[in-house]
């Protein structure tokens, strides 16, 4: 196939739903959200697409009940082994958004894990925990103010790229599609900065049935698409 997206957001969306429909509790969806995050991983190598980031916990998240976000929590520390054995694959692991606010043992995993897979090369695995993109633009904003104080910089010298280079993606490959399952049609704060001009396929499938074969349309329905960036 030519035209493959080299960076394909994926917002998990659904797990609650799908797991309603077999009257379990939202939880058992995040488990089995979890299962899927990791086969498209492997399906995103096997396309050809050279990085993918993971919508997992947004900032606005915190406004969920106490037990299913220590649902997440305790799924996220078992699931950073996983995670670590992906690094060993030759995966580049990067996480976006603000760490700080989860619990010092998963910090200081993600730390270490972002750290051992850096010179990775194989493929770029994004989990966007706590992340929202206004809270990332308005750090960079922060950044680059505090190097205009500090005379480092002047306000002449912020231009698009360098605020690119403090955002979380800055060793990424561009945007190109972003997939959102589960019938919302809308960005919730995810990746808003770079997906100026990325495509956006929104497909019914609630997350945890997402398979290879609605990875395989997207990417065909995106290289059928034609990419103008404002020219003709
Ligand atoms: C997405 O699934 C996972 C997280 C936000 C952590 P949801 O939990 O939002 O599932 P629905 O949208 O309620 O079905
Ligand atoms: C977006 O899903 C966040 C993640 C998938 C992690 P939500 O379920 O939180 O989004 P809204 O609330 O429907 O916009
Ligand atoms: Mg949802």
């Amino acid at each position: 196939m030519e035209n493959i997206p080299q960076h394909i957001g994926f917002i998990m969306d659904g797990n609650g739903r799908w797991a309603k429909k077999r009257v379990m509790p939202r939880n058992f969806g995040h488990n089995q959200g979890a299962a899927v995050f990791k086969k498209t991983i492997n399906w995103c190598r096997e396309l050809g697409v050279k990085c993918a980031t993971f919508y997992a916990f947004s900032t606005e998240n915190w406004r969920r009940p106490p037990d299913e976000i220590k649902g997440i929590m305790d799924l996220l520390r078992r699931y950073l082994k996983d995670i670590r054995a992906s690094a060993d694959e030759n995966i580049r692991i990067i996480i976006l958004g603000d760490i700080m606010t989860f619990d010092k043992d998963i910090q200081d995993e993600l730390i270490d894990i972002m750290q051992t897979s850096k010179n990775n090369t194989g493929f770029i695995v994004g989990i966007a925990l706590n992340y929202g993109g206004r809270a990332e633009i308005c750090n960079a904003a922060r950044t680059l103010a505090v190097k205009c104080s500090q005379k480092e910089i002047t306000p002449d010298d912020i231009t698009e790229e360098l605020i690119g280079e403090y955002l979380y993606t800055s060793e990424m490959p561009p945007l190109d599609l972003v997939i959102r399952p589960s019938g919302e049609q809308r960005l919730s704060n995810f990746l808003i900065w770079q997906a100026a001009y990325a495509e956006f396929i929104f497909m019914d499938v609630l997350w945890p049935d997402f398979t290879k074969n609605d990875l395989e349309y997207a990417i065909r329905e995106y290289a059928g698409r034609n990419r103008r960036f404002g020219g003709i």
